[in-house]
């Protein structure tokens, strides 16, 4: 018995340090570079993304995001819907990563791009008005739109206007975050429904442009 507990606390320290905030060693950005190769044909080899396909601008996201969402589009937790047309997209390729081991090291990689700073495309969102509708959501985005890992929100900072306009519009259909093993959408989805039509949604997407 008295042996057992140890063993189980180094046990524990070590799943703790292998789930978040681990070291990042060299070859499994190298494996993440390879990996990518894939991905750049979408998301562009800055990561920059491609609107003209719905690839959204992914450099720079927290690896802890992009390796859970990859791991929803792989397991159909996410864009497995059929009315999710640019889920249905992104979904094949994330089925490409054969393993955990491959999701980590690209989601290291993709985690290591320096963000890019998206154009804005929409038109007509009132930025004001958007600063009110945004109250509630720094609760789990913050003031600043930087995320919370604790709270499994990711950032908003370096996102398109277009991709979060789409996911707020995909969050509220139930075409995202509707899954039962969706555990993390599930956290955003009645947010969604806090915004009463599109206009509302550009204007807090106006807003989170501005939050830099
Ligand atoms: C065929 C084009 C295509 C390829 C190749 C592709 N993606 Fe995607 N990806 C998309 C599209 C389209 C979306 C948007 C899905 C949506 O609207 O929900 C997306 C979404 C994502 C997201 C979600 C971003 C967010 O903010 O939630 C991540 C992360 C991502 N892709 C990573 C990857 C990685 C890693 C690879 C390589 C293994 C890859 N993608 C390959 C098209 C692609
Ligand atoms: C209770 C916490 C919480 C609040 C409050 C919240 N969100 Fe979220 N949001 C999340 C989580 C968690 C995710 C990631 C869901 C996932 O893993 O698929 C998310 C995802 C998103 C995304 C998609 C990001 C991406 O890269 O795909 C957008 C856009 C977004 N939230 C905007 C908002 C807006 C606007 C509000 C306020 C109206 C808001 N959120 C309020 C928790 C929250």
């Amino acid at each position: 018995m008295s042996m057992r507990i140890p063993l189980l606390l180094a046990l524990a320290a070590v799943l703790a340090s292998a789930s978040s905030g681990r070291p990042v060693a060299a070859d499994d950005l190298e494996r993440g570079e390879a990996l990518y190769k894939l991905c750049a044909q979408c998301h562009g080899s800055e990561g920059g993304g491609d609107p003209s396909i719905g690839a959204p601008p992914i450099a720079g996201l927290p690896d802890w995001y992009v390796e859970s969402t990859v791991t929803k589009f792989r397991t159909g937790v996410r864009g497995a819907h059929p009315d999710d047309l640019a889920g249905l997209r992104m979904r094949p390729m994330a089925r490409t990563l054969r393993s955990d081991e491959d999701v980590a090291a690209v989601a290291a990689y993709v985690g290591s791009l320096p963000p890019t700073e998206p154009d804005s495309t929409l038109e007509g969102g009132d930025a004001a008005r958007g600063k009110i509708l945004y109250a509630p959501c720094t609760a789990c985005h913050g003031p600043a739109g930087a995320g919370n890992q604790t709270l499994f929100a990711p950032s908003l900072q370096h996102t398109s206007d277009w991709y979060m306009l789409s996911q707020l519009q995909k969050f509220k259909a139930g075409l995202r975050g509707t899954n039962p093993d969706d555990t993390t959408g599930k956290l955003m989805r009645p947010m969604s429904l806090t915004l009463v039509d599109e206009q509302a949604m550009k204007d807090v997407v106006a807003y989170i442009l501005t939050l830099k």
